[in-house]
């Protein structure tokens, strides 16, 4: 049962699309205040698991931490992080009583869950203008499978989309692109996408080629996809300012770009220097920049990744020329300036709420300061090229995932989780955060695999790899100056061969299992707890996944470990796939096991009185022979396999 509170004069978010009356009065659980903006308070039980926030730091179970739900490029995701790139206001509390929130509100929200006072779950905002959904079930599962029906169908991605795609900041021209290409054919590893990242434009400006390392991009990209690859490029959220560039000259005379409170353009710099931002959240502004995907689909391109769209700032006009006074000030007086203030000045002028502040949104002819909704950017600029997609080839998906994002963009697109780091940590965090997207509708999703920042180990990129095997997008992205991470920059490269290879081979359960969940807003990745909710074991397990509804998996983020202990709910049948087509099986008991598991391995616990749908893997997702499936499991098992083109949209018919 799903309940809608109205506080104040929220902002309508389209975030849930399946309306109900509001209730009168206010919930029957919880204390809501309203003295200092909105607050909401609730004491949890002493076993109280909460499950939910998307994308989010730390682990499944969210409790004892502090949460803000402010979408933020911060590339440093260390644990005393609280802010990431998405705002995913979804939470379930599962224990003696069993209900979900959603909290409706395009701005700042903290959740304190257990933070500031162990049994204390808050959720705080700065202005009493939201919806509350509240939801209760039979069970955590029970609710999150409600509120995903009200939020309507997660985005379904191309087929090509479930292989497997390389990416690097640094690749430059078409001669980097085919070594790239060239690395993954002649060592035989399976590749469907080759990602560009902004290098490819001219100067970084959206909806260009730089024409002199892209000589004829349409050949070029044809080129590609005779090998069966195709080439993803970023877009980025800020649009160059320049005279004679027509996206910025036509979002000037339009009038399409955020303002500054006098209504003059407001002006942030990024990767191309000085930018305007799209007002996306206006309708007539997102028609106009989705529309200028064309631009690209026209030249055969089929799919692409929305970054920098929190929006980040490297710094405004404004906080650029008030470091500039404080400089000329104590320059003036000829002051000392202490390095680590002026370090902090510095690094102030970054994504800073003051910036924030000082721009607009226009919507159904209101103006709306950007703080307010700052949550939303993401999401509309997503939904930008969704809608445009719409228009440009109705009956044809697009591959599509975003960086910053707010529940409703999972109707439009995937998420990455933005510039992780090599480090083990991070694999964990991908793995932790996998569920909790899922409960949000965020079902095409994954972590840069390998780590983006630093440099990666050859271990941690295969034992990365072998959870990538799992999570529907599977890309390996680095950052510009990092060690070189393509598996065939590694020794013995049939080890990485060995893996992709299993992910190709898991392909029509992996897609089943998508599809599967997509069309009955479903979870893909699940807690243990969702499937064994009397297992008090279970409800611990922060390191194990359920994948689609016949298998467990239990990957190793650890160094220099053999193996790892795993849990298993109930008996289960392990199958460890490795290199050449090969793979094993054994019957496991209830229980606790130590699982060895090879660096070239991957291992799947297939449930019991389960099976699953494998293939021989071949170089891309179209080459795969899905005639001739193998059903794996225990005998006289029954598997419902999904099968469709994978082009258009005939799920819906
Ligand atoms: C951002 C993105 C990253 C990309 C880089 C350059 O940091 O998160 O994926 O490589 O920008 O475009």
């Amino acid at each position: 049962m799903v309940r809608k509170y109205v506080f104040g004069k929220p902002f309508e978010t389209e975030a849930v699309v399946k309306d109900s009356p509001a209730e009168k009065g206010l919930p029957e659980i919880g204390r809501i205040s309203g003295e200092n903006g909105f607050l909401f308070s609730y004491i949890m039980g002493e076993n109280d698991i909460v499950y939910g926030l998307g994308e989010a730091n730390r682990g499944i179970n969210k409790r004892g931490f502090r949460y803000i739900s402010d979408c933020t490029d911060d590339p440093i995701h260390t644990e005393d992080k609280s802010s990431l790139y998405g705002a995913h206001n979804f939470i379930v509390v599962s224990g003696e009583k069993a209900f979900g929130l959603f909290f409706d509100y395009p701005g700042r929200i903290i959740f304190d869950i257990g933070y500031t006072k162990a049994k204390l779950l808050s959720v705080s905002c700065e202005n009493a203008d939201l919806y509350l959904y509240v939801i209760d079930g039979e069970n955590a599962y029970d609710i999150v499978k409600q509120f995903r029906k009200i939020i309507g169908r997660s985005y379904i991605p191309p087929k090509f989309a479930f292989g497997f795609g390389q990416s690097r900041w640094g690749y430059r021209t078409k001669e980097d692109f085919r070594k790239v290409l060239k690395g993954y054919r002649d060592n035989h590893i399976p590749l469907d996408m080759i990602y560009m990242d902004i290098d490819y434009m001219q100067d970084y400006k959206d909806f260009t080629v730089n024409e002199e390392n892209f000589p004829d991009f349409s050949e070029f990209v044809r080129e590609m996809k005779e090998e069966s690859v195709r080439l993803i490029p970023i877009i980025d959220a800020g649009v160059k300012i320049e005279k004679g560039y027509p996206v910025y000259e036509e979002g000037v005379e339009k009038g399409y770009f955020c303002k500054r409170e006098d209504g003059t353009d407001f002006t942030a710099a990024v990767w191309p220097g000085y930018t305007h931002f799209p007002d996306v959240l206006r309708k007539e502004a997102r028609e106009w920049f989705g529309e200028h995907y064309r631009f690209l689909i026209e030249q055969g391109i089929e799919g692409f990744w929305n970054d920098m769209n929190e929006p980040a700032i490297f710094y405004s006009a404004e906080g650029i020329g008030e470091l500039k006074a404080y400089l000329g000030k104590c320059m003036e007086k000829d002051e000392r300036i202490e390095p680590w203030e002026l370090g902090d000045k510095v690094k102030k002028l970054a994504n800073s709420p003051e910036d924030y502040r000082r721009f607009y949104h226009v919507v159904d002819g209101k103006r709306i300061q950007h703080d307010k909704v700052h949550n939303l950017f993401g999401y509309n600029m997503t939904r930008a090229a969704g809608e445009a997609f719409e228009k440009i080839a109705p009956d044809k998906r697009f591959l599509m995932f975003s960086r910053s994002s707010y529940i409703g963009m999972h109707r439009y697109g995937g998420i990455w989780t933005g510039d992780n780091k090599s480090w083990w940590s991070h694999l964990l965090l991908n793995l932790k955060m996998m569920p909790s997207l899922n409960m949000c509708g965020f079902l095409y999703s994954g972590a840069d695999l390998g780590g983006f920042g630093e440099d990666a180990t050859r271990d941690l990129v295969l034992r990365w790899l072998a959870l990538g095997v799992f999570t529907p997008l599977m890309r390996n992205h680095a950052a510009v100056g990092t060690r070189e991470q393509e598996p065939y920059q590694f020794e013995d490269i049939d080890d990485f061969r060995g893996i992709i290879e299993t992910r190709y081979r898991l392909i029509p359960y992996i897609y089943s299992e998508y599809m599967k969940a997509a069309l009955n807003d479903d979870m893909y990745f699940k807690p243990l707890a969702f499937e064994y909710p009397e297992d008090s074991f279970a409800a611990q397990v922060e390191d194990q996944l359920m994948v689609g509804n016949e298998i467990m998996i239990a990957p190793v983020y650890t160094q220099n470990a053999n193996g790892r202990y795993v849990y298993l709910p109930e008996e289960m049948m392990l199958v460890k796939f490795s290199k050449d087509n090969r793979y094993t099986k054994e019957v496991l008991k209830k229980g606790h096991h130590y699982v060895e598991t090879a660096l070239s391995e991957v291992p799947v616990f297939i449930r019991k009185g389960k099976c699953i749908p494998i293939v021989k893997a071949a170089e891309c997702v179209e080459k795969l022979d899905t005639e001739q499936i193998e059903y794996l499991g225990y005998e006289g098992a029954q598997y419902t396999l999904y099968e469709d083109d994978g082009i258009h949209k005939s799920y819906e018919r």
